[in-house]
C-alpha cells in the first residue's frame, strides 16, 4: 500500500484467481512474411492471401466491463473468452460513444482527432469528416493493403438519414449503417445498405436485423477472394431511443428481444461500496447527487436486467458468426476482437444510468480476442487502450504502423510485420491519458440529476490519467473548475498456503480503493499529507501536462518529453527525489474556463519544461 494508514480508511480483502497475477507468457512464433500485393504475379498473389488473417471486430454499445455483463452472455465466454485472451486492464480514452468510436478506427486521442463530442459542433459524423477523417481511418488503409472491409450498425451518432450519401463514409466493400433518428430505437431502427436510400423497419427488432445484416456481410467476405475486416457493431445495450411520436427524444431502457424478456428476474446491479453511496463521492456537480430512494433503486435494477436481457441477442449473434466462419472453414483464420465503445455507470456515485465520467465503471471496456496464436483462457493484465485497437490490427495484416498513432500494438498478439518486437507487459506504457469535453446525460427515467427532471449537466469537462505503474495504481483527474480527483486503487497481493501440507499457495490480495470513494488529493485531507503524496501528485501533474496534447510518439513515450535523456521510461524512475525540485517548478494542468469542445485557449498552459540533467539543471534553475 502505498500511502500511510491513516488515509486508507476500508480495506477489502479478496482472494484472487492466480491467473491474474500472473503475465501472459508468449508461446507463439511471429510470422515473417510481409508481401505487398500490388508487386505480386498471380501464384504469389495467392500465397499472399492465403498467409493474410481475418479479422472479425464485435462491438456492442456501452457495455461496462464492472457490472458484470459478460458473465451474463454463455456464448461469448464459450466461443471467445475460453478460446482467446481477457485484456483485462482496457480502457476508452473518452466514455462516450461517438468520440470513443473515432478514437479506436484512428488509433488516435480525442484531442488529436478533435471530435470530441456526439453532435456538432465538436462531434459526430459531419465533424469527423469535416476533420478529414473519412481518408484516414482503419477501413480506408486495410483496403490500401489489400483487404476487403465490411460493416454493419451504428458507425457514428449524427449520422443520419438526411447526410449519409454527403459524403458516403469511405472505406467500405460492403455496409449497412444504422442511420439517426432510427439508430437507437430498438423497435423501429434505420438501417442503409451500400449506397442505397435508407429503410425504416417498422416492428422490428435491430438485433434480429443485424444479425442477418452480419451474416450476408461475412458471405460477400468469405466470397472475395481476399483476406477481409468484418465490422460488427450492435446498439444493444444502449438506451432505447424513439422519436416517432414527433416529440422531443426520450432515452428509455433497452428493449430486449421477446424470447428474453422475462430473464434474470432476480439480477441487480451490484451492491459495490461506491452504489447509491450515504455519503455523496466525487467531486464538481457528482459530489452533489442527492442519493436515490427505494423506489429509484428498484428502477435502477430494472434497468441493469433490461441490458442483460438486450445483450442476450448480442450474444447469439456472436455463436451465429462464429458458426458462420467455421462452415466456411475460415474460423482459423480469422481473429474475432470483443469490445464495446465505453464502459456504463448504473448508481454507482449516486450516478442516475449514464456513462460520460472518468469512473472505472465508464472507461474500463471488455476486450477478448481469439485467434491463430493467442493463448486460449488467459488472461492478460498489461494496460491498454482503444487507440491501441487500430495498431495491433495494422499489425496483424502485416501492414507498417503509421507515426501518427498514439497507441500501439496489444501484446501477445502475432504481427505479420517482419522486424516486429512484441512489448511486453513490463516494457510498455503504463497509462491512460482519458479526455472528456461537455455535457453527461442522464439516461431511463431516473428523475435527472437533482430529482427535478435536468438530465444534462454541463461542464462535464476534465482531464484525467489512469496509471497501472508497478507500484501504484491512480486514478488522477483535473476538472475544469479546477477541482482535483485523486483515487489510489492499488492492489497489494501475497501469497498465502491454503493447507498443512503447505503444497497449494493462493494469493491474498487487498486493494486499497477499488470503488474509488475515497479522494486523496491533499485538498479534501484533513490532515498533512504526507511526503510522498505530495511527491507523486507533482509527477502526476507533470504527466498529465504531456499527454493532454501529447502527439504520436509522445503520447506513448510521455516521460520521454519530460527527460529527453531517456532516463525515466516510468512514474518510479520520476519518483525518485533527486528529481523534487524539478518537478515542483513544473506549471500545473488547469483550465480558464469550462467549454463543451477542444477549446485550447481555455485550457491554461500546454508544455512541460524538460530536465537537463543534475548539472544542468541546478544551473538554470
Ligand atoms: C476543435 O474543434 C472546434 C469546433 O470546430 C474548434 O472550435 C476548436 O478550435 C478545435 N480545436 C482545436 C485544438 O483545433
Ligand atoms: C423517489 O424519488 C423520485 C425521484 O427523485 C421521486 O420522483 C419519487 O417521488 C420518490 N419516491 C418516494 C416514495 O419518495
Ligand atoms: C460552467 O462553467 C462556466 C464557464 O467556466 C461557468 O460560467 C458556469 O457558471 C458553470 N456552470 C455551472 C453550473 O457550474
Amino acid at each position: 500500500m502505498f500511502f500511510t494508514n491513516k488515509l486508507i480508511n476500508a480495506a477489502l480483502m479478496a482472494i484472487l484467481a492466480n491467473n491474474m497475477l500472473l503475465a501472459a507468457a508468449s508461446d507463439w512464433v511471429a510470422q515473417q512474411h510481409v508481401l505487398n500485393p500490388g508487386q505480386l504475379g498471380q501464384d504469389n498473389l495467392e500465397q499472399w492471401t492465403k498467409t493474410k488473417k481475418n479479422v472479425v471486430l464485435i462491438m456492442s454499445d456501452d457495455q461496462d466491463a464492472t457490472m458484470e455483463s459478460v458473465s451474463y452472455m454463455p456464448r461469448l465466454k464459450q466461443h471467445i473468452i475460453d478460446k482467446g485472451t481477457h485484456f483485462a486492464n482496457h480502457f476508452t480514452t473518452t466514455a462516450i460513444c461517438c468520440p470513443s468510436r473515432v478514437s479506436l478506427w484512428t488509433g488516435k486521442q480525442p484531442h488529436n482527432t478533435n471530435v470530441t463530442d456526439v453532435d456538432p459542433p465538436y462531434g459526430g459524423f459531419p465533424k469527423f469528416i469535416s476533420q478529414g477523417l473519412n481518408d484516414a481511418y482503419l477501413p480506408v488503409w486495410l483496403q490500401e493493403a489489400g483487404y476487403a472491409t465490411y460493416y454493419t450498425g451504428k458507425m457514428f451518432n449524427s449520422h443520419t438519414v438526411w447526410n449519409y450519401h454527403s459524403p458516403f463514409l469511405k472505406g467500405w466493400d460492403g455496409s449497412n449503417f444504422l442511420l439517426d433518428p432510427g439508430t437507437y430505437s430498438y423497435l423501429n431502427p434505420i438501417y442503409q445498405r451500400n449506397h442505397d436510400p435508407p429503410t425504416q423497419f417498422h416492428g422490428q427488432h435491430t438485433t434480429e436485423l443485424i444479425q442477418s445484416h452480419a451474416s450476408e456481410l461475412i458471405d460477400a467476405a468469405i466470397g472475395s477472394g481476399k483476406p477481409f475486416f468484418v465490422a460488427i457493431a450492435p446498439i444493444a445495450p444502449h438506451s432505447n431511443i424513439d422519436t416517432n411520436d414527433g416529440g422531443d427524444p426520450v432515452m428509455t431502457e433497452p428493449i430486449p428481444l421477446d424470447r428474453h424478456r422475462h430473464l434474470f428476474q432476480e439480477a441487480q446491479v451490484p451492491r459495490t461500496a461506491n452504489f447509491n453511496p450515504d455519503k455523496a463521492s466525487g467531486v464538481s456537480w457528482v459530489a452533489n447527487l442527492p442519493q436515490f430512494n427505494e423506489t429509484m433503486v428498484r428502477y435502477l435494477d430494472h434497468f441493469y436486467r433490461q441490458r442483460l436481457r438486450a445483450l442476450q441477442g448480442v450474444d447469439e449473434l456472436i455463436e451465429k458468426v462464429i458458426l458462420q466462419l467455421d462452415d466456411a472453414r475460415v474460423l482459423d483464420d480469422t481473429y474475432i476482437v470483443f469490445t464495446s465503445d465505453n464502459g456504463y455507470h448504473i448508481g454507482q456515485h449516486r450516478l442516475p444510468p449514464g456513462k460520460e465520467c472518468g469512473f472505472e465503471e465508464d472507461i474500463r471496456v471488455p476486450l477478448f480476442i481469439r485467434g491463430p496464436g493467442i493463448r486460449e483462457g488467459a488472461v492478460e493484465n498489461a494496460v491498454t487502450a482503444h487507440i491501441d485497437i487500430a495498431p495491433t490490427i495494422f499489425d496483424i495484416a502485416g501492414i507498417e504502423l503509421r507515426q501518427d498513432f498514439d497507441g500501439s500494438p496489444l501484446p501477445n498478439i502475432p504481427s505479420a510485420v517482419p522486424g516486429h518486437i512484441d512489448k511486453q507487459e513490463n516494457e510498455r506504457q503504463e497509462h491512460i491519458a482519458v479526455e472528456y469535453w461537455g455535457t453527461a446525460i442522464a439516461e431511463g427515467e431516473a428523475g435527472g440529476f437533482d430529482g427535478n427532471g435536468q438530465i444534462v449537466m454541463s461542464n462535464n469537462t476534465y482531464k484525467a490519467l489512469r496509471i497501472h505503474s508497478r507500484s501504484h495504481v491512480l486514478y488522477y483527474a483535473v476538472w475544469c473548475n479546477n477541482e482535483h480527483e485523486l483515487y489510489d486503487l492499488k492492489v497489494s497481493c501475497f501469497a498465502i498456503r491454503t493447507n498443512s501440507e503447505s503444497t497449494l499457495i493462493d494469493f491474498c490480495c487487498i486493494q486499497t480503493d477499488p470503488h474509488q470513494m475515497l479522494n486523496i488529493f491533499p485538498e479534501y485531507l484533513s490532515d498533512i499529507p504526507p511526503t510522498a503524496l505530495v511527491r507523486m501528485i507533482t509527477r502526476l501533474d507533470a504527466l498529465l501536462m504531456v499527454l493532454k496534447s501529447c502527439k504520436g510518439e509522445t503520447c506513448r513515450k510521455p516521460w520521454k518529453v519530460l527527460h529527453p535523456d531517456g532516463d525515466v521510461g516510468n512514474l518510479d524512475d520520476a519518483l525518485d527525489s533527486k528529481f523534487d525540485s524539478f518537478y515542483q517548478t513544473q506549471a500545473k494542468v488547469a483550465f480558464t474556463r469550462c467549454e463543451p469542445g477542444y477549446i485550447i485557449s481555455s485550457e491554461g498552459p500546454q508544455t512541460a519544461k524538460q530536465y537537463r540533467g543534475d548539472l544542468s539543471w541546478s544551473h538554470w534553475s
